[in-house]
């Protein structure tokens, strides 16, 4: 077996070899999860503690529903976002759960960075569940295991990422991982939409939807993040939707058998036309969900593994 982490934060910290190895599980774990009987041991006796300081429907139900198909003792934290102004104060809630003993912590948290602070405080696997603009990790995997079983194979793809790529976490992780597997990766979007440092990222930018998608395999569309910008980013939801909302005619451009994806929540009708997402035959975004239980699972398996061979390590409190 060739995972060697003891936290999941980023994709920044794996190899290709580790990221086939954790596709390869979820692999299994996607078929177990399609039988009457759902259960495995793997996590028995484990304690999944689940901390979301930010909002999520999606992934925390998805992190959970995984736990308990593994047999663990998952308990989720209602976080405030009023408990959190601090950085003592995220410093100490991690130190009191400590105490508590978890095996697995999952976190979400609208600062960038906030998760690896997190991890260095507590003696626990940590699984990053999205921390600011920074990284989506298990978001990222999914998409792959995604597209990985749509097109057979996760290299010499050309996959355009599309939209509000700047305040996207969920962009910079897929950036990483599809880079580290071999694929032409295209971003699409208005300039004002893109990251500064994109010319570090070995990625063609573009800011014409027809042309960024042309002859694709893969349309990765993102959600505006509005809650992350302060304002003046794009004229309107109007003229965004007209330029660069995927409808079947910008669609036409991209490959015929091109897969659309989304990671959710989706505004309609602003980055994506309603129905183009709800197309079987060309949209994935349900797939992306079922994925999503697979991997974390994958993840929380092969990390609860390392510590299982490594029980001293990582004592740090
Ligand atoms: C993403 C996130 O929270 O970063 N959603 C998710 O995990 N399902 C993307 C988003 O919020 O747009």
């Amino acid at each position: 077996m060739t995972f060697r982490q003891k936290h999941l934060l980023g994709i920044e910290q794996l190899r290709p070899e580790e990221i086939t190895t954790l596709l390869d599980l979820a692999d299994k774990y996607v078929d177990l999860n399609r039988r009457q009987q759902k259960h495995s041991d793997a996590l028995a006796g484990l304690t999944q503690i689940n901390m979301f300081f930010e909002n999520s429907t999606r992934t925390q139900s998805s992190f959970e529903i995984a736990g308990k198909r593994l047999g663990a003792d998952v308990m989720n934290m209602a976080m405030q976002a009023s408990s959190i102004k601090k950085g003592e104060t995220l410093i100490d809630t991690a130190l009191s759960l400590n105490a508590m003993h978890p095996d697995i912590l999952v976190v979400r948290h609208p600062h960038s960075g906030a998760v690896d602070l997190l991890a260095e405080k507590v003696n626990c696997a940590v699984l990053n569940a999205g921390d600011g603009r920074h990284e989506h990790p298990t978001q990222a995997l999914l998409d792959a295991l995604t597209i990985r079983r749509a097109k057979g194979r996760l290299h010499r793809l050309n996959i355009a990422i599309c939209g509000d790529i700047a305040h996207s976490r969920v962009a910079r992780s897929n950036i990483m991982l599809l880079g580290k597997m071999e694929n032409r990766i295209r971003l699409v979007g208005p300039p004002t939409l893109m990251p500064s440092q994109i010319d570090q990222f070995g990625v063609e930018v573009y800011d014409d939807m027809r042309k960024g998608i042309e002859g694709c395999d893969v349309v990765m569309m993102l959600r505006l993040q509005k809650e992350r910008m302060d304002g003046g980013f794009i004229p309107s939801e109007r003229e965004y939707y007209h330029r660069y909302g995927l409808d079947a005619e910008k669609l036409s451009y991209a490959k015929d058998d091109a897969i659309v994806m989304h990671p959710g929540p989706m505004n309609r009708g602003v980055e994506i036309d309603g129905t183009i997402a709800d197309d079987i035959n060309r949209s994935v975004i349900q797939e992306q969900v079922e994925m999503g239980v697979a991997v974390r699972m994958a993840a929380m398996d092969l990390l609860a593994r390392n510590r299982r061979e490594q029980p001293n390590e990582g004592v740090y409190v």
